[in-house]
């Protein structure tokens, strides 16, 4: 399809009634026995779809055309693939729902803990700390994948407010609290969730835990003393994220930074931890999982594998994971990353300013293997 008869016909689709575009779509598009389209997207959300609080204009053009106003006539399966996080999947997907006016399944969602899902078993009647996050919603979310003995540092607070003298917990903290005797709760392991709302009594907890060898306010054990030391999980490592101020903001990544220097000014080295979250090769190897039950759900199993394409804007966790996976990357100029800074620290397989345009090209490139087969 020639590229001119490709955007007439993008045109055409595109500013087709409403009714006509539905009725097109159902005929063409997603039953279990019609072949899916060549590809599939995983999309970022921070500085992608949203900027903070508000949805940026081209997303729902983006995913207008892969609800059926393409050249394929179809729908185009996509997850939204988030270093995000913090409360449900559930109930963030419905605000997703609702932001950007079409329905968004948690079979299509992947946030920054979703994977901790999969360590569940191991750790189902071990007392976890978890961290970030506002009160205990992340208690609730560590719940809903199977922890059963969830504590904050909240609780380690209300059952001893010495551990942090410099912080009163307020009403609705208290509230958000469990009664928990630490003295005889030995914690296994520290989740963090999402970004921390009180970095300095998380730190200090943390370290607290750490150092006692589960047991916040014990004697300090030697690590090397430690037969189980305590496990320390990091959910997503970006430094930096975009929301609705004009610069970046610190992530979850700066608090670990901040964690890893206090620990090291006091024991001489960095306390060793397993990270998740884009980018690293689990999260997306649980991601593609997640992508092509996706393409199964909307056309049935046994169907070819789509080629996905990645649209992130920064370069440090979207596009270096989505490049170690194989994926054709594509860095939009919405989010982190600013094309005044020039070169990106990992290079992307395309620059787009948007992620409609990031979407129109990844189509015209299928749209062009697919002419390339043909003639060939
Ligand atoms: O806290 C979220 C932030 O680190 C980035 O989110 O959607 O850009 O991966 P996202
Ligand atoms: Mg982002």
């Amino acid at each position: 399809m020639q590229r001119t008869s490709f955007l007439r016909c993008y045109n055409s689709l595109r500013y087709a009634p409403k009714q006509q575009l539905q009725q097109t779509i159902v005929r063409y598009s997603s039953s279990k026995t019609s072949q899916p389209p060549p590809l599939a997207f995983a999309f970022d959300i921070d500085g992608v779809l949203l900027r903070g609080p508000d949805v940026l204009p081209a997303a729902k053009r983006a995913l207008n055309i892969l609800e059926g106003n393409n050249p394929f006539r179809q729908k185009i399966p996509f997850i939204l693939l988030t270093n995000g996080g913090g409360v449900g999947e559930r109930e963030r997907c419905e605000k997703l729902s609702a932001q950007l006016g079409l329905p968004i399944s948690t079979s299509q969602y992947c946030q920054a803990h979703t994977i901790l899902k999969k360590l569940s078993p191991q750790y189902a009647d071990s007392p976890v700390l978890v961290l970030g996050g506002q009160y205990d919603t992340v208690r609730n979310v560590a719940k809903e994948y199977g922890y059963q003995k969830v504590y904050t540092t909240l609780d380690v607070l209300a059952w001893n407010p010495s551990v942090w003298p410099f912080h009163r917990l307020s009403e609705r903290e208290k509230e958000s609290t469990k009664t928990v005797d630490f003295s005889k709760t030995p914690i296994s392991a520290i989740f963090v969730y999402h970004d921390p709302r009180n970095w300095a009594l998380d730190i200090q907890v943390a370290c607290d835990v750490i150092l006692s060898g589960g047991i916040v306010g014990g004697p300090h054990v030697p690590l090397a003393q430690q037969k189980e030391p305590v496990k320390l999980v990091f959910c997503n490592p970006d430094l930096l994220w975009r929301s609705d101020f004009p610069r970046s903001r610190f992530g979850q990544g700066a608090f670990k930074t901040a964690f890893q220097a206090v620990f090291k000014e006091l024991t001489g080295s960095e306390y060793p931890y397993v990270q998740f979250g884009k980018p690293t090769e689990a999260t997306y190897t649980f991601a593609k999982e997640l992508l092509l039950n996706r393409v199964a759900e909307i056309y049935g199993e046994n169907c070819p594998v789509p080629q996905i394409y990645m649209v992130g804007d920064n370069p440090e966790s979207d596009i270096a994971g989505a490049n170690a996976a194989k994926w054709p990357s594509i860095l939009v100029n919405t989010g982190v990353y600013d094309p005044a800074q020039g070169r990106p620290t990992h290079i992307p397989t395309q620059h787009a300013e948007d992620v409609e345009e990031a979407v129109k090209w990844a189509i015209e490139q299928e749209l062009t293997a697919k002419r390339r087969t043909k003639s060939a």
